[in-house]
């Protein structure tokens, strides 16, 4: 009898990390092909917990790339020096040139990276903006290179209710370039002109109905406001998100997988001693769909 229990497949178990939102998520092999019902709670714990941690997963590109397919069709990266301009699947955020040594600081490359130390959600400046991002830690430092997380969905729970009526309608200009630098040497004319965009400044979740606030570095200025106001307005929205009870920071294990649903939360990188430790994450980015009522189902 005991010998047949024991041929029961372990279910994932799922544990919250943080009051609001984040979990981790074990007892399950993500490496290999994921089964239909393990990714059902994969699918239903993401749209709850918005952050979602995976602990002791040693991927390869190709893996992860599997993996991530579940979720939708992936988002091939922009152009820009960080992927010295053949950009793919897969996004490498790192501070090591291609045999494995540091960078210098001034690196082309490391300068476009530092954007990522603000906060942020990707593919914000894309018109079908990204669903969600799997970040995998192929080598992290001893200490620091955290990546920080913020609830925008907490956040609009938590914030003036008299106040939101009047927000609720706005329209958000997106952009590709650096925050205040519309001539932002990084992306040609034609990248800034295809990615710059406009979103709603609050989304909703089509499985809860929770809403968020859709903000961050990307998010510049908002249509029928006077450009000054209305990036105020939006410096004040994401400085509200990002306080610190709506802050979970992860701090990496090698093969850590951690899954953001960029629709409502915000995330920035940390900085770590880039002279003297190594520190390699890999990215696959799955495009959302729009309008979000298309996402109500399972992928
Ligand atoms: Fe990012």
């Amino acid at each position: 009898m005991s010998a047949i229990l024991n041929q029961t497949p372990a279910r994932p178990t799922i544990k919250p990390l943080h009051p609001l939102y984040v979990a981790e998520i074990t007892g399950i092999d993500l490496t290999v092909p994921v089964a239909r019902e393990d990714f059902r709670a994969i699918w239903a714990a993401f749209n709850e917990y918005e952050v979602l941690v995976f602990r002791d997963q040693p991927f390869t590109d190709e893996t992860q790339i599997a993996f991530s397919r579940n979720f939708g069709a992936l988002e091939t990266m922009e152009a820009h020096p960080a992927n010295n301009f053949k950009p793919g699947h897969i996004a490498v955020m790192t501070n090591l040139d291609a045999l494995g040594n540091l960078l210098p600081l001034d690196d082309p490359g490391m300068l476009h990276r530092l954007r990522n130390e603000a906060w942020h959600t990707d593919s914000s400046f894309k018109p079908v903006a990204a669903l969600c991002s799997l970040l995998s830690g192929r080598i992290v430092p001893p200490v620091g290179g955290n990546t920080d997380f913020a609830s925008a969905r907490a956040a609009y729970a938590a914030f003036p209710e008299a106040r939101k009526a009047s927000l609720e309608g706005k329209t958000v200009i997106h952009r590709v370039a650096a925050p205040k630098a519309i001539d932002d040497p990084a992306y040609n004319e034609e990248q800034k002109k295809r990615l710059t965009v406009t979103h709603p400044l609050v989304r909703t979740n089509p499985v809860n109905g929770r809403k968020n606030w859709y903000v961050g570095s990307h998010a510049q200025e908002i249509i029928g406001m006077p450009p000054e106001a209305g990036m105020a307005l939006l410096d004040e929205l994401t400085e509200f998100c990002t306080q610190p009870q709506f802050v979970y920071s992860h701090a990496w294990r090698q093969h850590d997988l951690v899954i953001w649903d960029n629709r409502c939360a915000l995330h920035r990188a940390t900085t770590f001693d880039k002279t003297k430790y190594r520190r390699k994450m890999h990215r696959t980015t799955v495009a959302g769909t729009t309008p979000d009522s298309a996402l109500a189902s399972m992928p």
